[in-house]
């Protein structure tokens, strides 16, 4: 499939005006560090984090999961997406986005040619919610510290929000959605780079919100190119 055929596939119109991205905007302050979850001087591995997802019992979602759903993809990644929680599907698969929102994200990511298996795909929560409901403040508390985890093990180059949840738990904000498109964020102790854009199940439900999301992948892309063009050191494009 050409490109072209991903766009379309998208529902973006690729003969809309080109608006000019704001590439030279300062980044957002600093999110504040991470709680610290390994104990310092220990390694972590991705086995341990691994092993402690899949036995987690720290929120009342254990209850009700057919299975956690740790995240997936190239765990040398350079680029991390990040989207809420798991639903059903995801649920019964153990992987994130395999649903309608899930084809809709890979479409989006070959878009800006990232073919899935190239990016490490994770969640904010590792369980299903009940009823796909929006997730609980101590759930995200308990949660988080895993993908904290998997974030330093990655390291990632750039960090894509996918949705109104992600963006918020990583940036620490209740800032609406439509106002942290458009600019670099940065998160934790490494300061990441974060871009963030509208979650796929939203742009399902809202298709004419589609061409703001070409904009802001296009940013994307953008914003990593000149990253890996300014940090060779050890940063793989
Ligand atoms: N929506 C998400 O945010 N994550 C998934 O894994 C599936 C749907």
């Amino acid at each position: 499939m050409s490109r072209a055929q991903y766009l379309e596939a998208l529902g973006v119109d690729v003969w809309v005006p080109r608006v000019r991205l704001p590439l030279g905007t300062a980044p957002a302050p600093a999110a504040a560090a991470p709680a610290v979850a390994v104990a310092t001087g220990d390694a972590d591995s991705w086995q341990a984090v691994r092993a402690e997802v899949a036995s987690c019992r720290r929120c009342g979602l254990c209850e009700g999961r057919t299975q956690t759903v740790f995240g997936v993809g190239d765990t040398a990644a350079r680029w991390l997406v990040i989207g809420e929680a798991p639903g059903e599907q995801e649920d019964l698969a153990g992987e994130p986005f395999v649903g309608p929102a899930g084809q809709l994200l890979d479409k989006m990511l070959l878009a800006i040619d990232l073919p899935r298996s190239t990016v490490f795909i994770a969640n904010i929560l590792k369980c299903r919610p009940p009823g796909n409901r929006d997730p609980r403040p101590e759930e995200v508390a308990q949660c988080l510290p895993y993908l904290e985890r998997q974030i330093r093990l990655i390291e990632p180059t750039l960090i894509l929000c996918v949705g109104r949840i992600a963006a918020q738990t990583l940036l620490q904000t209740d800032t609406p959605l439509g106002r942290l498109r458009g600019r670099v964020h940065a998160f934790g102790p490494l300061q990441t780079p974060v871009v963030v854009t509208y979650h796929p199940s939203y742009l399902l439900r809202t298709p004419g919100e589609k061409r703001q999301a070409w904009q802001d992948l296009k940013f994307a892309r953008q914003t990593f190119d000149q990253l890996s063009a300014t940090r060779p050191d050890g940063h793989r494009s």
